[in-house]
């Protein structure tokens, strides 16, 4: 019995800035952001959309496919967390009518959060062979305007059903991590936006993908070549060639070609461009892309995984995907929402980054915004009030 990925479903917002607007505004060569990291878009959440209603939203095709029967524990991960004491989850939990009898929490460690849920989730399942877990990663990557991070930021929420019957991937035991006091990324409490030391944040997750990668190696005996495809944490596109190349050269293989990179790497590329760091939803969003847009059919292949989370923890980790995988993708509805998403002017883009929200206790309500099925519908006596919106 091994346990995985069962399904796996994608949430955006409807809203982006295209990088060529950014680079205007800031009087850069907008090939610095399409090539030199290699991102074209970021998604930008309006103000009633919060990682609540993103992640009620990923998970809502998951629950319409297999129901609520069996779902005994619901990991939110996060680290744009809306509360300091109550877990997301729980909003979460009751916007999807899920089962009393239930496990609800709270997880984070930067972008690598979603990663602990998966493998706790994976070990739950298989003590637990009937009962299902749904993951649930949803964040919103804000830095300073004008600051080097500012064309890293976007949103996403992915949801994923762990069970021990995966349709989709099952994941492999052996996995190399690496944990390290660092403070290459952070976000104090009383801040929005998060700090970094962007060019060192860079050079800890290339150092540290080798520490968990020969970690995964010695204990699974595999090497590059035994993974058909590579998904890495992105906090931008450009940083996956990088991290391939690292893999190479530290096991001896000559350094990849353009080809190797389209055949290892492109695909998982496709939905991250255009939205955005998702933080800790970003590499499983890198999965979701390569599964919806692979040519060949990835049945019975082993993808590896690296996760990275500033701070920071790395784990390399792989998994198998399952036959008829494609039958249970919801590749339409991604491909649906990226495709009418609705533009924004730079001035536009500025109003939402500032929109701050109500703190004085009041009853407010929320403008109604293009959002998926949940929406933050207002804030009142210091409680966020959400609802349907469809
Ligand atoms: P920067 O200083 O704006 O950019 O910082 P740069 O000067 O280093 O240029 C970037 C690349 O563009 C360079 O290529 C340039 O040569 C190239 P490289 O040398 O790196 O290969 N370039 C051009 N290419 C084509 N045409 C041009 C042109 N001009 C320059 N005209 C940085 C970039 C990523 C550091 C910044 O955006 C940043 O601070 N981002 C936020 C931090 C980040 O994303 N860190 C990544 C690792 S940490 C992580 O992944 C965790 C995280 O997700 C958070 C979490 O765990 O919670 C962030």
């Amino acid at each position: 019995m091994k346990a995985g990925i069962d399904l796996i479903s994608f949430y955006s917002s409807n809203y982006f800035l295209d990088l060529k607007t950014l680079a205007e505004a800031r009087g850069v060569d907008f090939n610095k952001f399409y090539i030199g990291i290699g991102q074209e878009k970021m998604a930008l959440p309006p103000p009633d959309e919060d990682i609540v209603t993103m992640a009620a939203s990923a998970a809502q095709p998951i629950i319409e496919k297999v129901g609520r029967e069996n779902i005994e524990l619901v990991v939110l991960a996060t680290e744009s967390c809306i509360d300091q004491s109550k877990a997301a989850s729980l909003f979460v939990h009751g916007l999807l009518g899920l089962p009393k009898r239930c496990r609800a929490i709270e997880l984070k460690e930067a972008c690598y959060g979603a990663t602990a849920g998966l493998q706790l989730a994976a070990a739950w399942v298989e003590k637990n062979p009937e009962a299902k877990a749904l993951i649930l990663a949803s964040d919103i990557a804000r830095y300073d305007l004008g600051s080097p991070g500012e064309p890293t930021q976007g949103c996403g929420a992915v949801a994923m059903l762990v069970s021990t019957k995966p349709r989709i991937m099952t994941l492999d035991p052996e996995c190399g991590y690496h944990a390290e006091d660092v403070m290459d990324f952070w976000r104090p409490t009383y801040r929005g936006e998060a700090l970094v030391d962007g060019k060192y944040s860079t050079r800890v997750y290339l150092s540290t993908i080798i520490e968990a990668w020969n970690q995964y190696r010695e204990r699974s005996g595999r090497t590059l070549s035994d993974l058909a495809r590579c998904c890495f944490h992105l906090p931008f596109t450009k940083i996956a060639e990088k991290a391939y190349e690292r893999l190479a050269k530290a096991c001896g293989l000559p350094s990849p070609t353009d080809a190797d990179f389209e055949l290892r790497l492109r695909e998982s590329l496709r939905y991250n461009r255009i939205t955005g760091n998702s933080y800790t939803a970003s590499l499983y969003e890198g999965l979701n892309s390569l599964l919806d847009h692979s040519t060949a059919d990835l049945s019975s292949q082993r993808i590896g995984l690296f996760s990275y989370g500033s701070g920071c923890m790395a784990e390399f980790f792989s998994g198998v995907v399952q036959p008829g995988y494609r039958q249970h993708l919801f590749t339409e509805k991604h491909l649906a929402l990226l495709n009418n998403r609705t533009e924004l002017t730079f001035q536009q883009y500025e109003d939402i980054f500032n929109y701050g929200v109500p703190e004085d206790g009041g009853n407010h309500s929320m403008a109604p915004y293009r959002t998926g099925p949940y929406r933050l519908a207002g804030i009142k006596d210091h409680k966020r009030l959400y609802e349907k919106s469809r």
